[in-house]
């Protein structure tokens, strides 16, 4: 493991240095090389295989990305329809495996469900398709089973011709009306898996690597990046920020300052702000924001209308948010990071929120896919080492 001089650096570093100190968050150290995501911390930008997310966002579907991120180009026509068919069995596999899974799927905690239900998931009963749409299609498909489940609804079949995100949405829906039926919902979803696919050595892709490094299988890596996502300094903020939205709206909507104020008053992290990379505002909040204004403006006429108003209060909270925490911690850049628009443009979507990480893992599950394979291509085992600071021991 190598010191980077700075955070925003994609060269790999070539000369071993021992850190001077124990890293306890081992920040800024890098462990390898990869081709597969920048993220640049001071200038606020991510990059897949050279290609920025905010244009992937725009002009990409997600299957795009599975193909980027795991075969290393943007598809053809051909080979975007090869991976769509595939995500498609895999989707229907899984659904199969539904009956056998409902143990697993049956706990009020959706990523508990998932880890479960995914730990099920066996690629090699499915020789035709490649682990990795086994897998990701599979993550999809158990969180909308989990939601059908809360509500006591049958899961409908998934449609293996269908786009992805369309398909999720379709299956995670209540009934055939309300947000994630409008016209916007399915681009949004996508633009979303877009987004999130993969993001350097975050802390769930570095759990996948790790368990690929010791020769384990993919299925066991996914299974542990589940486990690591679902924390609420990683994966599990959007949900606590749509409820600071709530609390907000009900009795500071003039005041937004006054409730974050009191909120690290009580000790408590403003969920949704600040980042371990990003000293900038988080790149993937603003694609967010754009897909919202994009894909439901405020004036639209639809059972979405309230998206607009969300937005214009979560704006106004980032606002609040960034001159408080500014004022508080002025030598820390606390800036809005990727779950903060996440709750408002999964809200708007029309998912609920206690969906918001198990839906993250949906697209994350690409880039663990594209690490766990880069890992075994190029990697070592990963073991660092810990600096013994218990009693001493007696001498021999
Ligand atoms: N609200 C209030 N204070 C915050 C903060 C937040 N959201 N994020 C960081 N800080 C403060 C810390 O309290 C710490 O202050 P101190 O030095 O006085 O103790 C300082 O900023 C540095 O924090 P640290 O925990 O060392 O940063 P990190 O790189 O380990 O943390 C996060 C990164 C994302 C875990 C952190 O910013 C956080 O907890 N954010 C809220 C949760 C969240 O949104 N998670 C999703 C991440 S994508």
């Amino acid at each position: 493991m190598t010191r980077p001089t700075t955070t925003s650096s994609p060269a790999p570093q070539t000369q071993a240095s021992a850190p001077a100190a124990p890293s306890s968050g081992l920040d800024g150290i890098e462990i390898g090389t990869t081709e597969l995501s920048l993220v640049d911390g001071a200038a606020g930008r991510l990059v897949y295989r050279g290609h920025d997310v905010e244009a992937l966002a725009r002009t990409a579907g997600f299957e795009d990305v599975c193909h980027l991120l795991w075969h290393g180009g943007l598809p053809d026509a051909a080979q975007r329809g090869q991976l769509t068919a595939a995500l498609g069995a895999a989707r229907l596999h899984a659904w199969k495996q539904l009956p056998r899974l409902e143990g697993a799927l049956d706990h009020p905690d959706a990523m508990v469900a998932l880890r479960s239900a995914a730990s099920r998931i066996a690629p090699d009963a499915v020789p035709e398709l490649a682990s990795e749409a086994v897998i990701t299609g599979a993550v999809g498909v158990l969180a909308a089973a989990w939601l059908r489940g809360r509500r006591g609804q049958p899961v409908p079949a998934p449609d293996p011709a269908a786009r992805h995100a369309a398909d999720l949405l379709r299956l995670a829906a209540a009934d055939g009306a309300g947000p994630h039926a409008a016209a916007g919902a399915a681009a949004g979803l996508d633009a979303y898996l877009v987004t999130v696919a993969d993001h350097g050595m975050n802390a769930s892709t570095f759990t996948a690597r790790v368990i690929a490094s010791t020769g384990s299988d993919l299925v066991s890596a996914v299974v542990g990046a589940i486990g690591a996502l679902k924390g609420p300094l990683h994966g599990g903020a959007p949900g606590p920020v749509l409820d600071m939205l709530d609390q907000i709206a009900a009795t500071h909507a003039a005041a937004p300052e006054a409730w974050i104020a009191a909120a690290l008053d009580r000790g408590e992290r403003i969920m949704g702000m600040g980042h371990r990379i990003y000293r900038v505002r988080d790149p993937r909040a603003a694609v967010f924001e754009a897909a919202l204004v994009q894909h439901w403006p405020a004036s639209a006429a639809s059972a979405l209308e309230g998206a607009g108003a969300r937005l214009a209060l979560a704006r106004a909270v980032e606002r609040a948010a960034e001159r408080v925490l500014a004022e508080r911690k002025p030598d820390r850049p606390l800036k809005a990071n990727v779950e903060f628009y996440t709750a408002v443009l999964l809200e708007a979507v029309g998912l609920p929120r206690e969906l918001f990480t198990a839906v993250f893992a949906a697209g994350r599950v690409a880039g663990w896919c594209a690490h766990v394979a880069e890992q075994r291509r190029t990697g070592r085992l990963i073991r660092p080492s810990v600096r013994y600071v218990g009693p001493a021991p007696a001498a021999r």
